[in-house]
């Protein structure tokens, strides 16, 4: 066998183990994600990790040409967080926040660069403060917002309200199309919603902007 052919055998050798590593890697995203599911039902919310297309529909929403700062709340295994990674520059500052522990621990094996902060959401003011941020551009949810304890969802909104920036957003992925539409224009002055079809199960994404000084609770 001459050293081409032994080149090309190594680089297929090598492409076929890491497809199956992160093949393997999927399956027990999905099949810890779904036991969190069976454990904590509202406070996971969704049965299986955001798919591609629900990723790409929340990196849609950020540009990433411009200087940001960006926070991503319930962060899970990770499908939103690795591509947030991909699209990183020098002028972003980049922050996850996930407060179950396993998933944590997914997240620091698989992304040692990332600061995480294994943190309740809602309670985020001290440890961004600490860490030098007080203002945020964009805040991507994954989080089970509609489902928070009325106190947890008030200090949520508290947070927002102090810092995102003028133009900021918050982005919430949902599982549920369009139901809470209402729910989140209570919440804020902004809301556009745009589905995506194409996750599994199908669901969509919550622009929103300007939270509102006082709101009504009920959803
Ligand atoms: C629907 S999953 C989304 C996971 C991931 N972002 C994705 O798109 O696959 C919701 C995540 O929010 C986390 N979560 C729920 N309540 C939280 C809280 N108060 N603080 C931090 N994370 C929370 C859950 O542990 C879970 O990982």
């Amino acid at each position: 066998m001459n050293s081409d052919s032994s080149n090309a055998n190594v680089a297929q050798s090598e492409l076929v183990e890491s497809t199956l590593a992160s093949r393997s890697a999927k399956v027990s995203d999905f099949s810890l994600f779904f036991s969190k599911f069976v454990a904590k039902g509202r406070q996971i919310s969704s049965a299986v990790p955001s798919s591609p297309s629900m990723v790409d529909a929340v990196l849609q929403c950020v540009d990433f040409s411009r200087p940001a700062t960006i926070v991503e709340l319930g962060a899970g295994t990770g499908p939103i967080t690795g591509q947030i990674i991909e699209h990183l520059r020098p002028h972003h500052r980049f922050v996850a926040v996930e407060n179950d522990r396993d998933f944590c621990g997914i997240l620091r094996r698989r992304f040692p660069e990332v600061t995480l902060l294994e943190s309740d959401a809602t309670r985020l003011a001290d440890p961004l403060a600490k860490l030098g941020i007080h203002k945020v551009d964009y805040v991507l949810s994954g989080l089970p917002t509609p489902s928070l304890p009325p106190r947890s969802l008030l200090r949520l909104m508290h947070w927002l309200r102090d810092c995102l920036t003028p133009n900021g957003l918050f982005v919430q992925i949902t599982v549920v199309p369009v139901l809470y539409l209402n729910f989140y224009r209570r919440l804020f002055d902004q809301v556009d919603y745009s589905s995506v079809w194409l996750n599994v199960p199908p669901g969509g994404v919550y622009q929103c902007s300007q939270p509102r000084k006082s709101f009504r609770r009920r959803r």
